[in-house]
């Protein structure tokens, strides 16, 4: 397995495309409302959206796209519409996953699949397979997924792989590997539609230098227009991990010579 550099340990080489977005995908439930719609009409409706972002991620040459589909928050929503959420993955995994492969496009999930239905657990190793060669860009979909889940995790595997470790030996490398993205870089631009400034448990460790970037835009209405806003902001965004704006200078000076 391909392990990535850590933010934290090493700074990262950017670009101006970033190479790994992370998406909450919110507002579907207020684009609805607004329409005197029930919520889950908004749900359905986010689908062609998410369509759409896939297809210009991959025609751009952005290499990993992650959203934010089902939290492990989210089962305190009502029954109705957790059930209705459940279905609707389901159903979009079987329409989709031929599609995905044609354009080139692998599908991964993330996030505690063990609570699902045995139907979506199958239909999510089939999708996972069907698309394991593909290489124009790593979609991931994050569902029961939690970041607190996700640092627990990599805690208990790490721990059980080395027992006897003395905790002075426990360093962020050996600790990478467990995580469920390791086989992606962290994410470069996080995106939230739906006017809400917060991460809700999403990758808590990942997004330690990640651009933040929020919209009041509700995720149904959220476009290929939309997302090149958010690359535009992106773009000019300096990114220093820690250095000074005249360090990053030098830098480029020393690059052009
Ligand atoms: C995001 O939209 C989709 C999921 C969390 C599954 P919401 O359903 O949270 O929509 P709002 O935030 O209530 O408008
Ligand atoms: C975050 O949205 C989770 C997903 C988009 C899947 P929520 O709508 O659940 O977040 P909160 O409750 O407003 O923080
Ligand atoms: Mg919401």
């Amino acid at each position: 397995m391909t392990t990535h550099t850590s933010s934290t340990l090493a700074v990262p080489q950017v670009s101006a495309i970033p190479r790994h977005v992370a998406i909450i995908m919110d507002g579907n439930g207020r684009w609805a409302s607004k329409r005197f719609m029930p919520r889950v009409a908004g749900h359905s409706e986010g689908l062609g959206a998410v369509r759409k972002i896939v297809e210009e991620c991959r025609r751009i040459g952005v290499e990993y796209l992650t959203l934010f589909a089902f939290s492990s928050e989210n089962w305190r929503r009502p029954p109705e519409e957790v059930g209705f959420l459940m279905k609707l993955f389901l159903k979009s995994l079987k329409g989709e996953v031929s599609r995905l492969a044609e354009n080139d496009i692998s599908l991964r999930l993330i996030g505690d699949l063990s609570r699902f239905d045995p139907a979506i657990q199958e239909m999510v190793k089939y999708s996972e397979e069907k698309t394991a060669n593909c290489r124009g860009l790593t979609f991931t979909i994050a569902a029961n997924y939690g970041g607190r889940w996700d640092i627990l995790q990599a805690m208990r595997r790490f721990v059980e792989a080395n027992p006897g470790l003395k905790p002075e030996q426990v360093t962020e490398e050996l600790l990478q590997p467990y995580f469920s993205m390791a086989y992606a870089p962290e994410p470069d631009l996080f995106i939230r539609t739906g006017g809400e400034q917060r991460v809700s448990n999403f990758l808590l460790w990942q997004l330690a230098y990640t651009e933040l970037y929020f919209t009041d835009v509700l995720w149904p209405d959220f476009d290929e227009s939309e997302l090149h806003q958010a690359f535009q902001w992106f773009s000019q965004r300096e990114r220093r991990f820690g250095r000074t704006s005249a360090q990053l200078a030098s830098q480029v000076m020393s690059d052009v010579v």
